[in-house]
Parts: structure tokens; C-alpha cells; sequence
């Protein structure tokens, strides 16, 4: 059987590893393991990022958030986006896998569906996320005069800068069975109901044990585009390793963006093979680093950069 592991996005990543291996190292199956992780980003309001409650709003200044997960071992998958004061979307995602015959519930009805569920609701806002976002709108309404509303004017947008996007989190457990969970309140100052890649199963995560789990961050209309994890995961089910996966999708996605004659998008991805082999990269720019737990030991490692000419 593999050793147990954990991946996660971005230096706050960190956080979700810690908690998932603690969870793994119990016993626990990897999607419990992984929403745990995840769920404790969604928790920490001062880590200034995109995912929870505190993080970076809409042009309208509302917090709206969106999640899924996926259990490798039986494909079944649930997701919520574009849901407001639900301060854990991602355990909403997993109720809408348990306790309906959908997938993907949004907005108003996803709340709805949170109050029946017992999820109260709660004030997403804190001091730090009002005051930033007043500071920060005088300048986005300038830029916003200049390219309002495109896909491709969002992937204008430094998601280093401004918005240091999406936790998604990829285990396997002891079992040998993969979990994982993507959350994220999105591209900042996005326009009220955009959702992007994070609650798309196939775009923002994949997780099958037959071929190995997937997941994105960056500027999610890009990685929608090229239906981004579902790509990761058909190419290790055809025999790639986890890293060249990784790195086809930063390739795919740079052409696509050459086809639209537009410069590539700062988008990242990682996987994890059902063996526990890791791969991720990212577009150029992308500066993209990522958390990896196994045994007793995190890591932050920086993923690999994949330029237009690559
Ligand atoms: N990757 C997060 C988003 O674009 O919403």
C-alpha cells in the first residue's frame, strides 16, 4: 500500500497539509482527510488570500465563494459556487454529494440548501477584507473603464498580486484511494456571478483512483477552457507521469491562448498519481509554489515554469 500524502496549493497550503496528514496518519479516508485541510484554510481569516470567508470580494464588494470535491474511489463529486455567507463551501459541496442526486447547486438555491442542512449563516466580511477592498476600488474601477468584462481581460489580472487564489488539496490515503477538494472565493473584484474553474469537476479537479487526481489555481476561464484536471488525469491514465501531465496542461493552455492571439494566462496545476508520484507547474509568471506532506516531513517546493515557446 502507499505511503500516505498530501498536496495543496500555494504557501498557505501548508496549513491544509498539515491538518490532512494528521487526518491520513489516523486512518482516515483521503477525502475526509483533504476537506479537513481545506476547511481549515476556509477557517483562517487572516490568511490574506481568495479562499473563505475575509478574502478578496467582487466589484460589488460581495464575498461569494465556490467548491467541490471528488472521491476517487467511487467518482462521486459535489460542488456549490457563487454562495454567500456559507463560511465552509466546501463541506456545503460534500453535502450536495451525500444528500442530493445532483452535482452542482448555485447561488440563492445553494444557500437554501445550506439552511436546511443546518450550515448557518454568517457575516463573511472582517475590518482587514472592508478596508482593503475600499482602498483597492478606486484603482480596479480605472482599469475596469479600460477592459471591463472579458475573460481575457481577467487573465490580465496578477494573481500573485491581487489574489493568491485557490486552496485545492489531493490525498491518498492508506487505503490507496485518492480524495481531494478545491475552494476558493475566485479571481478578486470578478463581476458579481462569475463563477470559474474551482466548483467545475473536470476543470478545477479531477480525482479518479483508476488514473490519479488533478487540480488547478490561476485564472480559472483559462483553465475551464482546456477542461484543465480532466486533461491531467486522461494523460496519467494514458501513461504519463504526474509532472508531464502537469506540464501538457500548461502547454495546452498556452496554445489556446496563442489561438485567441492573446498573451497565456497565469494559471497552475498539480496531480497526484494513485502511486503517490507528484507533478505541478504553471504558466509563465505564475510564480506558483506548492505544499507537500508525507510521512512527518512538509515541503514547499516551487513548481516548474512553462513558457509560450516550451
Ligand atoms: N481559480 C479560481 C478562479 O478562477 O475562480
Amino acid at each position: 500500500m502507499p505511503e500516505p500524502i498530501t498536496i495543496a496549493t500555494w504557501p498557505f497550503g501548508k496549513l491544509a497539509v498539515e491538518v490532512a496528514m494528521k487526518a491520513l496518519a489516523k486512518g482516515e479516508p483521503a477525502l475526509d482527510a483533504a476537506l479537513a485541510g481545506a476547511q481549515a484554510v476556509e477557517d483562517d481569516t487572516t490568511i490574506r488570500n481568495s479562499v473563505g470567508f475575509g478574502s478578496l470580494p467582487d466589484r460589488l464588494g460581495r464575498l461569494t465563494l465556490d467548491a467541490c470535491l471528488m472521491d476517487g474511489r467511487t467518482l462521486s463529486c459535489g460542488a456549490v459556487a457563487c454562495v454567500e455567507h456559507i463560511k465552509h463551501p466546501a463541506a456545503l459541496a460534500r453535502r450536495v454529494m451525500e444528500k442530493t442526486p445532483h452535482v452542482l447547486l448555485v447561488g440563492e438555491a445553494a444557500k437554501w440548501f445550506a439552511l436546511q442542512q443546518g450550515f448557518p449563516l454568517e457575516v463573511p466580511y472582517t475590518a482587514e477584507s472592508i478596508k482593503e477592498w475600499l482602498d483597492a476600488h478606486p484603482e480596479r474601477k480605472k482599469k475596469d473603464d479600460k477592459k471591463p468584462t472579458s475573460a481575457d481581460g481577467a487573465s490580465d489580472i496578477n494573481i500573485n498580486e491581487f489574489n493568491h487564489d485557490t486552496v485545492t488539496v489531493l490525498s491518498l490515503d492508506k487505503k490507496g484511494h485518492l480524495g481531494g477538494v478545491c475552494t476558493t472565493s475566485g479571481l478578486a473584484y470578478k463581476l458579481p456571478g462569475r463563477v470559474g474553474d474551482s466548483p467545475i469537476i473536470g476543470a478545477g479537479l479531477y480525482v479518479d483512483d483508476l488514473a490519479g487526481a488533478a487540480g488547478a489555481t490561476g485564472v480559472g476561464e483559462e483553465i475551464i477552457r482546456i477542461g484543465g484536471s480532466l486533461f491531467i488525469a486522461e494523460q496519467m491514465r494514458a501513461g504519463k507521469s504526474a509532472q508531464e501531465a502537469c506540464e501538457l496542461a500548461c502547454k495546452r493552455s498556452n496554445a489556446a491562448a496563442g489561438r485567441r492571439g492573446v498573451h497565456p494566462a497565469r494559471v497552475a496545476f498539480l496531480a497526484l498519481d494513485p502511486k503517490g508520484g507528484v507533478g505541478a507547474a504553471c504558466t509563465e509568471k505564475a510564480d506558483f509554489k506548492y505544499a507537500v506532506g508525507r510521512g512527518d516531513k512538509i515541503e514547499l517546493l516551487q513548481a516548474k515554469e512553462i513558457g509560450p515557446k516550451a
